[in-house]
């Protein structure tokens, strides 16, 4: 896969020349502040309301909320991320993480940037613990091995200690660093970049991601993240043009102004529902016969 190329313009961008090499050799940004914390959560209920979890497509929100749509664009954001990805720019993922208390993300790349070139934002909305929750390994964007392929060599990847020593490995100066962002702070990040979460809390933690890509490169979404034996989800996601021109014509676009709950929640209702039902069911017959035979 290419680098994410140079910086090509110098406009009116955020990002300076000093903080693009920054993101060029430890593969994220930030924190930066978007809303102060008590906005983080009033702008996370307008994005649940009258929203069923179960209806809405994994890493498309962007298509059924305008609220996830809107953000996508916010001049903030997007200064930074035409600095890094250029001038023309595709949203094609969004996803609203709710993660349960005591619950751990292990470290992982996120799986469809292996194939394709693209920046991930990650903002936090609720009950985000500065130095706790979110954690990368800086410079892993440009490592060759994944955490995942680490688990498959037997790495035990949640242990984080066992982790740093296997990315001293890859690279001896290599650290794990627990990022300072708390809720209403973004955070953006090459998209192969090694990353996982934490939830400390008694409570359900809330952040949201932002995928963004160039026109050029074909979007997919993974099945699951098993790397390397990545499997494809068939249908392609919904993508918005959220600065420049789309001179490439290969992602399936639609326009902001056509964004409709009533219709996102139809087609939900039909796809995405009983993908996850069927996707419960299976899990659950797995549990249940492990627990028989092994336990
Ligand atoms: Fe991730």
């Amino acid at each position: 896969m290419q680098s994410i190329k140079a910086f090509e313009n110098f406009k009116v961008h955020h990002l300076s020349k000093e903080g693009f090499q920054k993101f060029k050799e430890q593969g994220f940004l930030g924190p930066y502040t978007l809303f102060k914390e008590n906005e983080a959560e009033s702008f996370l209920k307008k994005l649940y309301a009258n929203v069923p979890n179960c209806l809405l497509p994994s890493y498309g929100r962007h298509g059924v909320i305008i609220g996830v749509a809107e953000l996508s664009k916010n001049s903030h954001i997007l200064n930074k991320v035409t600095c890094i990805l250029g001038e023309d720019v595709i949203l094609w993922g969004s996803h609203i993480f709710k993660q349960k208390p005591c619950v751990k993300h292990s470290f992982h790349r996120d799986a469809e940037f292996t194939e394709l070139e693209g920046v991930v934002i990650w903002l936090a909305l609720k009950n985000v613990v500065s130095e706790e929750t979110f954690s990368v390994v800086p410079g892993s964007h440009l490592f060759e091995l994944s955490p995942q392929e680490l688990k498959a060599q037997g790495v035990n990847i949640n242990d984080y200690q066992t982790l740093e020593e296997a990315a001293k490995k890859i690279n001896r100066e290599s650290r794990l660093v627990n990022l300072k962002v708390r809720d209403g702070q973004y955070i953006i990040f090459d998209g192969r970049l090694w990353h996982g979460t934490k939830n400390t809390t008694a409570k359900h933690r809330f952040s949201i991601s932002l995928r963004y890509s160039k026109p050029s490169v074909k979007v997919r979404i993974a099945k699951n993240g098993n790397l390397p034996n990545l499997s494809w989800c068939k249908s392609k996601p919904v993508c918005l043009l959220v600065h420049g021109q789309d001179k490439f014509h290969i992602n399936k676009l639609i326009d902001i102004k056509d964004i409709s709950k009533s219709k996102g929640l139809i087609r939900g209702l039909f796809f995405c529902f009983p993908v996850k039902l069927l996707r419960n069911i299976t899990r659950r017959i797995t549990l249940g016969v492990i627990k028989t035979y092994l336990i």
